[in-house]
């Protein structure tokens, strides 16, 4: 297919309530508020991932927690596109994070999905303290070692989780961290976190690339659509791009499905680049990178 990144696009369904104290019910909230997360039938989903794959994304981004796995994999069936052209990822839970729970968690998420494999299974967010962290990851080598998933990573890990993990790895319970998905854009650029994953080439997946489609009347933005031709969440994902991540943009309107793909056209210079950055750190998601203490 013609496009080189894995554009990403799912809706989140009814969101399942977790409880585990280090898993707050206001954490629950918190996060589906901050991510506007809405409850919508299975078949929305199974609907625009069909869409977005017709149209030419190959890169389903789920999660246990977005109880629509099974949908994505639907959609991923129907389209009669062959399995390995499409890279399917789903995450273990904030609140399966132990070695019990995310083993199980896993298990759920391969017979849910029942594609044979998972292509990334990342752990969705650093909690469950230190023991909890380190435990889901050992369930996760072993699912990969299982064959139950190719790749495996975090998401939402600040340094300090990071170096954590990484000192674990190292003390010979292996794995690698393949990727790191982390909210990403000119309003929250990261550039610690992603200067920490470059260095050891762990790929860098940007979640929310459109800050939730709530800055496109910035000027700068505005600006840069009008250079360009292009729409603000056009410039978006071309920035990401650039930088090097693979954006995740998301959409359940067929017109914008195939907007943010038009992003091969053209090309950002030096200086709108440098214009994108803001210096402005104001994620529109959750934060456990910066949340969550070791
Ligand atoms: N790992 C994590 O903790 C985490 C957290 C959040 C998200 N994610 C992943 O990242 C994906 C995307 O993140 P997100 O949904 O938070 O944010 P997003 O992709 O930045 O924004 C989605 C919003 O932008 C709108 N939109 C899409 N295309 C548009 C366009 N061309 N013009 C104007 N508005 C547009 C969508 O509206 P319509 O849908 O109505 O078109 C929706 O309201 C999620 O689906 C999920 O897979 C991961």
């Amino acid at each position: 297919m013609a496009f080189d990144f894995r554009g990403g696009k799912r809706e989140r369904l009814s969101v399942s309530k977790v409880s585990k104290s280090s898993w707050t019910p206001m954490d629950d909230w918190r996060y589906k508020y901050a991510s506007k997360s809405v409850q919508l039938p299975p078949e929305i989903t199974e609907k625009v991932t069909l869409k977005a794959l017709e149209t030419g994304y190959r890169h389903i981004d789920s999660a246990k927690y977005y109880a629509n796995e099974k949908e994505c994999a639907v959609a991923m069936k129907k389209s009669g596109i062959d399995r390995s052209k499409i890279f399917f990822t789903t995450k273990v839970p904030a609140s399966s994070m132990s070695y019990e729970k995310a083993k199980e968690a896993i298990e759920q998420s391969v017979a849910a999905a029942d594609l044979g494999y998972i292509d990334l299974i990342l752990l969705h967010a650093p909690y469950g303290g230190k023991e909890g962290r380190l435990g889901a990851w050992r369930a996760l080598v072993e699912a990969q070692k299982a064959g139950h998933v190719r790749s495996i990573g975090v998401s939402n890990y600040g340094i300090h989780h990071l170096e954590e993990l990484e000192e674990y790895i190292n003390s010979g319970v292996g794995g690698q961290i393949s990727v790191g998905q982390y909210e990403i854009h000119p309003w929250c650029a990261r550039e610690d976190i992603v200067a920490w994953l470059k260095k050891r080439n762990v790929v860098v997946e940007a979640y929310s690339p459109l800050v939730q489609a709530q800055r496109m009347d910035e000027p700068v933005l505005q600006n840069l659509a009008k250079k360009h031709n292009k729409t603000g969440a056009q410039i978006l994902i071309r920035w990401s791009l650039q930088k090097g991540y693979v954006p995740l943009p998301k959409s359940v309107t067929d017109s914008r499905i195939v907007e943010n793909t038009q992003v091969f056209d053209f090309e950002l210079s030096g200086e709108d680049m440098e214009s994108l950055n803001t210096g402005i750190y104001a994620p529109v998601c959750w934060d456990p990178a910066k949340d969550v203490p070791l």
